[in-house]
């Protein structure tokens, strides 16, 4: 049985040192992309606070589709030229954002979200998908967190078989 345990009483930085070890261990010798992103998501919500929703959405090779995450139901599909999520696909640039209703465009999923950080799967120039977490607080995100967030993506990104076939095709 693997332990999640909030790692709040530790500073930012040093939660995504813990997280980060905690989920090369949790994803270690299984290569499939669904139940590594299942346990993915649980793991970042389970250890991190301040959050309502976090998850994946994986490109078809037209659009974005909801995959494994955490909080309350979501949009399914999300075209890429939409949302936060569609701006980080398209440009292939994590998305941080303090006050989504500022964010032009932002596709509200959970009415209780204030913030959002989303960051682009890449892989072999690739596109895969993104990575989705939202916040019921202002500004719940900063620098920390992305380089956090970006490392923590990398390491679901190496957990994925080379050799497995892709989810969906992609022309990414
Ligand atoms: N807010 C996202 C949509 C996905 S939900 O947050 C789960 C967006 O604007 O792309």
């Amino acid at each position: 049985m693997f332990e999640a345990h909030s790692l709040a009483s530790l500073s930012k930085p040093d939660q995504y040192v813990e997280l980060h070890r905690q989920m090369t261990a949790l994803l270690a010798g299984e290569d499939n992309p669904i139940a590594n992103a299942g346990n993915f998501s649980a793991l970042v919500m389970a250890s991190l606070s301040g959050l309502n929703w976090c998850g994946f959405y994986f490109f078809d090779g037209t659009e974005l589709v909801l995959g494994p995450f955490q909080g309350k139901p979501a949009c399914l599909r999300i075209p890429l030229n939409r949302g936060v999520c569609g701006a980080a696909a398209s440009s292939r640039k994590t998305q941080l954002v303090p006050n989504v209703h500022d964010f032009p465009g932002h596709i509200a999923c959970d009415a209780a979200s204030q913030s959002e950080i989303v960051v682009p799967l890449v892989r072999d120039g690739a596109l895969i998908g993104v990575w989705d977490v939202d916040s019921p607080m202002l500004n719940r995100f900063d620098m920390d967190d992305q380089r956090g967030m970006e490392a923590l993506c990398q390491v679901y990104l190496s957990s994925r078989d080379q050799l497995a076939l892709p989810l969906y095709r992609s022309n990414g």
